[in-house]
């Protein structure tokens, strides 16, 4: 039986979709030991950061946070203060000496312990862990904060060595879940009510070459192709999503799976931080430009309307202005639906942060600002192919901005308002579209009922 005299509860999340995933599976934890969700972090007995520390803006932002609840729990000392994620498996014990007020720092691979760990808290110990774990299988619900769209972890971990990235440091070596349990995991939310499941992996291309399997002909089994067909046919779900792609490990057999399998949606993330050779290699990214482009063609040829989406980084070091207009070229020439655009920051026990020929911070202002204007440009231009389609769309919410209307994606993840009329929160609605902006697109519901898959 669940303790309910526990109290309540506040968890806010930095970051990217892993460590959401991994809040929202500590939530359903946090219930089943009798806390309640809190309405504020200022009011609640437990307040748990999860951090990001991909950027050292990321990074600050938590201590300023935690700052404020260490001075409350001077005048509360029950309040329950908890550190977990990426800055959590960074900094360990030394966050311990920066905030003695805390009670428990956690690495992302311990999300799943959250309740063993607290118990040791509650019998009085400071507590520390962030040594390398094998996740457990989750056997509590997570709380999701959504009904309709879940993520499910298909990977955990990160064995690339990116010169630039924390990630395999605060995340640890890959570890991919069993096919067996990602659908089961996918059966039960399906029977909860949702419809639209994102795989998640920092490089999902990774999945499955930590569990065993060759096929007779002498292939690899498990791969992500595989886990795709294994889990396509779970009943009640209609869209499968999955991020983030790596261009190294990117094959043409998972697009021919994208553009056979229904469920899955016609939208492709795969950053290629860069649109310069030299810089690439630098980066230890493992794959050309001339290699990004054949993905891009291929993706094209086999999906002519997939979205396709990026992430690069401008102001790596040594980077030149000439290496600069490469990556403008690349964008100018492919034209991403979206990109998620960075200012190349120092990471700490990265190799890329001792370098020499850093690049200096008014240099990546300007090259962030210009990256910036062009992806507009880009993506404007992108969303004009909609105008006037009717497009697929899984009413997700409520527009924030307009009671009368809902909100949801189109299959290649475009945002799109329409009036809501007789449809709700959860219907898959065909959408007519009349306007059409960079990053989203409004129009009227049609009358026909939506395609089936
Ligand atoms: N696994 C994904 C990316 C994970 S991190 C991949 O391999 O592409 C998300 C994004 O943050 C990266 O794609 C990169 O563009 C950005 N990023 C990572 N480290 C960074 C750093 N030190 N400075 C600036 N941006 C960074
Ligand atoms: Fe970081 Fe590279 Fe791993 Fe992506 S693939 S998480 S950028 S090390
Ligand atoms: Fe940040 Fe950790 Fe994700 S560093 S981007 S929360 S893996």
């Amino acid at each position: 039986m669940a303790d309910s005299s526990r109290g309540t509860y506040w968890i806010t999340t930095f970051g990217c979709q892993m460590n959401k995933a991994d809040s929202e599976r500590m939530a359903g934890i946090l219930e089943s030991m009798g806390y309640s969700a809190g309405s504020g972090e200022d009011q609640a007995d437990l307040v748990l950061y999860n951090t990001c520390t991909i950027r050292d803006n990321a990074e600050q932002k938590v201590y300023s946070y935690l700052g404020r609840q260490a001075r409350r729990k001077r005048d509360n000392p029950a309040l329950t203060l908890v550190v977990a994620g990426c800055v959590a498996q960074q900094e360990g014990e030394s966050l311990l000496r920066r905030v003695p007020e805390l009670d428990l720092v956690m690495g992302p691979q311990h999300a799943n312990r959250l309740d063993t760990l607290l118990s040791q808290v509650e019998a009085g110990q400071q507590v520390v862990a962030t040594d390398d774990h094998h996740i457990l299988e989750d056997i509590t619900t997570a709380r999701r904060d959504s009904s309709l769209c879940a993520w499910v972890n298909v990977i955990y971990g990160c064995n690339e060595r990116c010169t630039y990235c924390v990630v395999p440091s605060v995340r640890g070596q890959e570890q991919s879940r069993l096919p067996q349990a990602i659908r089961l995991e996918m059966e039960g939310l399906a029977a909860s009510g949702y419809k639209e499941i994102t795989l998640l992996g920092q490089n999902i291309d990774a999945y499955g070459r930590d569990l065993p399997g060759i096929t007779p002909e002498g292939r690899r089994q498990n791969t992500l192709t595989d886990l795709l067909h294994h889990v396509h046919d779970v009943e009640g779900i209609e869209r499968i999503r999955f991020a983030t792609s790596h261009p190294r490990y990117f094959t043409e057999r998972l697009i021919e799976a994208c553009a056979e399998l229904p469920k899955v949606c016609e939208h492709f993330h795969v950053p290629f931080q860069s649109g310069d050779d030299k810089l690439l290699k630098a980066m230890a990214r493992g794959y050309t430009t001339a290699r990004y482009r054949r993905i891009v063609e291929q993706i094209r040829k086999l999906m002519p309307d997939a979205a396709i989406s990026a992430d690069a980084i401008v102001g790596f070091p040594g980077e030149t202005d000439a290496q600069f207009r490469r990556t403008l070229e690349l964008v100018d020439e492919i034209g991403f639906d979206l990109l998620n655009t960075a200012a190349y920051s120092p990471r700490p026990n990265t190799p890329a942060a001792d370098w020499p020929d850093q690049v200096e911070e008014h240099v990546k202002v300007e090259r962030l600002k210009e990256l910036n204007a062009l992806v507009e440009r880009k993506a404007k231009a992108c969303s004009q192919r909609y105008l006037g389609r009717v497009e697929e769309v899984l009413a997700e919410g409520i527009n924030p901005k307009d009671g009368t209307q809902l909100m949801g994606r189109t299959r290649t993840n475009r945002l799109t308002f329409f009036p809501a009329g007789s449809h709700r929160v959860g219907d898959t609605v065909p959408v007519r579209i009349e306007q059409v902006r960079a990053f989203s697109l409004s129009g009227s519901a049609q009358a026909q009922p939506a395609l089936v898959r």
